[in-house]
């Protein structure tokens, strides 16, 4: 007669090879997709709210597949994410990181307890509204700023951009569901004022140098005052606000879960060898890939790093309960976990006269 464990072998036995065939053909349809029909693949399905969240379809995120699409794309690439850009700015990455890590050692003196996601998405608002802007968006570094701040930031560009029902049936619609649409129009209004304001405040300063990605549109506005109208910069804003900060602080709160690796904290360069590039053919695709892909995978990685190496590096973390993390993701755009990870810090001794220091 079977024992337990034999039925649990045989049918792992049949179940593995038949989930590793299913995976190996996903890998071969995507790379199917992205290589020889990525052109028709190229579009984004029109939805309640790239409709009105889009600019008329100028922001770049969401335009078709066409010129418009393929000059904007271009340019930010060439303003915004290209090495060289990512290296000018690199100073900004590094005093985020650094004022994250003195507020957590500040912090570490009353209550270890530090909700990372809430410590991670404030680093990302920062450091993209310095982008953006050449400020923080913050005058005060006061814990009760900063969260007026990102609670701000977030009731305007943390709507989702994802589908809703009625992008399924449209019917609905048509008879005003549930005021769905309603509400993405009232966000865009208050998320147009709010941008509008921003950039005009820039315009009133007479580009005072900051290197913003604002001030740098803007004077291209001044030689091509049609082509790079106010929307297109308030559209490529919107992208570094959302397409930024609802990514970034996702893949670090994951980022920070050790078990996902073998050995995490063990020094062990031989576990990347036989990756072949970043993506390992089609296995990770955590940018995407072919055209629509991530235009910012590389700003994304740096950010992602810096932070989380540097939390590592300074503080040694533990769980605040016994038992395992909750690791369940939520659905949404990026594949955020369901419960947000707050863990319990301690500074590493050696590092103390480096902490106070910042
Ligand atoms: C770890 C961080 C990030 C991850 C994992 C990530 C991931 C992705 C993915 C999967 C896509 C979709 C690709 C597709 O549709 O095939 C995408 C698109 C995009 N991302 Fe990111 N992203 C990150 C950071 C950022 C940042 C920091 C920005 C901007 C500042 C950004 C801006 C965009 C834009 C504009 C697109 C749309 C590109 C287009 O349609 O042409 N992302 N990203």
């Amino acid at each position: 007669m079977c024992q337990p464990i034999d039925i649990y072998n045989q049918r792992r036995n049949r179940v593995i090879p038949e989930f590793q065939r299913q995976i190996g053909s996903f890998r071969y349809s995507i790379e199917e997709c992205f290589t020889n029909h990525d052109t028709t693949l190229a579009n984004r399905p029109k939805t309640i709210t790239s409709d009105h969240f889009s600019y008329g379809y100028k922001n770049f995120g969401f335009a078709p597949y066409g010129d418009l699409w393929r000059t904007l794309r271009r340019l930010s690439t060439l303003e915004v994410f290209s090495s060289v850009s990512l290296q000018k700015n690199a100073y900004i990455r590094n005093e985020e990181v650094s004022n994250l890590c003195s507020n957590l050692f500040r912090l570490s003196r009353d209550s270890r307890r530090v909700d990372l996601k809430y410590q991670f998405t404030l680093l990302t608002a920062h450091v993209m509204f310095r982008l953006v802007s050449g400020n923080r968006g913050v005058e005060e570094s006061d814990p009760e700023s900063e969260k007026r701040f990102l609670d701000d930031f977030k009731l305007r560009f943390f709507s989702s951009m994802s589908m809703n029902v009625c992008d399924y049936f449209p019917v609905l619609r048509w008879i005003g569901y549930k005021g769905l649409e309603k509400r993405v129009i009232e966000m865009q209004r208050m998320r147009d004022e709010y941008l509008q304001r921003l950039i005009d405040d820039i315009r009133m300063k007479k580009f005072d140098s900051t290197g913003s990605i604002v001030e740098k549109f803007l004077k291209l506005q001044e030689s091509e005052p049609e082509f790079y109208a106010d929307d297109v910069i308030k559209g490529i804003v919107v992208l570094m606000f959302n397409g930024g900060t609802d990514t970034s602080p996702v893949a670090m709160e994951w980022a920070m879960d050790g078990e996902l690796w073998e050995e995490a904290d063990v020094f062990k360069p031989e576990r990347f060898e036989g990756f072949a590039g970043d993506r390992d053919g089609f296995r990770f695709l955590p940018f995407g890939v072919g055209r629509r892909a991530c235009p910012a995978a590389g700003l994304g990685m740096r950010v992602v790093a810096l932070a989380v190496g540097t939390l590592v590096q300074c503080f040694e973390w533990e769980k605040v309960e016994e038992g395992d993390i909750d690791m369940r993701p939520v659905f949404g755009v990026a594949m955020a976990k369901a419960e947000p990870l707050v863990a319990l810090s301690k500074p590493w001794p050696e590092m103390v006269p480096i902490l106070s220091q910042l």
